[in-house]
């Protein structure tokens, strides 16, 4: 009876923070898994290069591109950008056992509200931003990006799984996946 209860209480507060729209703003759908490879090869993974993941849910698309930057030797740097408190829980448990590990780096913010200068305390000459999120909440970001980093020197990349950035069309290339994942070099 008691654990029926507890699960009862974890259940409820985990459909609470999924459908709360202060805790997950943008609902959290993860990058379909037949795309993957094809994300991965968007990204472009390259040395000395970070890739931050705004909104990285379960970390689907960070784990396999650390996975494949180990793999090519590469010292990528990884950072997920997550709000959910259950999703940041599994990608915590998901670092313990990945072998690059040492790579990964999960943050616990809002992406809207992030100062990138902050985040990345290192070299960041080459900046990668992976984004799923619903196109009207894209152009905010994407503001975002570009009020803290445009002016700095860095080579910017961003990577939208299924939505058009329409403010960066001219610079727009798509790779065709299961879904349409569209490239922009800054
Ligand atoms: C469509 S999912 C994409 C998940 C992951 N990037 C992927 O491709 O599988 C959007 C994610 O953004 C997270 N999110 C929503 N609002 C956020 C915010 N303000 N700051 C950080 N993450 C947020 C959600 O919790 C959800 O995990």
């Amino acid at each position: 009876m008691g654990i029926f209860i507890i699960l009862t209480i974890v259940i409820i507060v985990i459909l609470y923070i999924f459908s709360s729209p202060t805790l997950s703003p943008i609902p959290y759908f993860p990058s379909q898994k037949v795309d993957i490879p094809l994300i991965i090869k968007a990204l472009n993974l390259t040395n000395n290069q970070t890739v931050i993941d705004l909104g990285a849910g379960d970390g689907i698309v960070i784990f396999a591109a650390a996975q494949e930057a180990l793999k090519k030797k590469l010292n990528t740097k990884f950072i997920a950008i997550e709000i959910n408190p259950v999703l940041l829980l599994i990608m915590y448990i998901k670092k313990i056992f990945h072998p690059n590990r040492k790579n990964i780096k999960i943050v616990y913010a809002d992406m809207f509200k992030l100062n990138f200068k902050k985040l990345l305390t290192f070299d960041f000459s080459l900046l990668t931003f992976y984004l799923y999120i619903s196109p009207w909440f894209l152009k905010k970001v994407i503001t975002n990006i570009n009020s803290q980093l445009a002016t700095n020197k860095q080579q910017l990349t961003i990577v939208s799984y299924m939505y058009t950035i329409k403010s960066l069309k001219e610079k727009e290339r798509i790779i065709q996946g299961k879904n349409k994942i569209f490239v922009y070099q800054i």
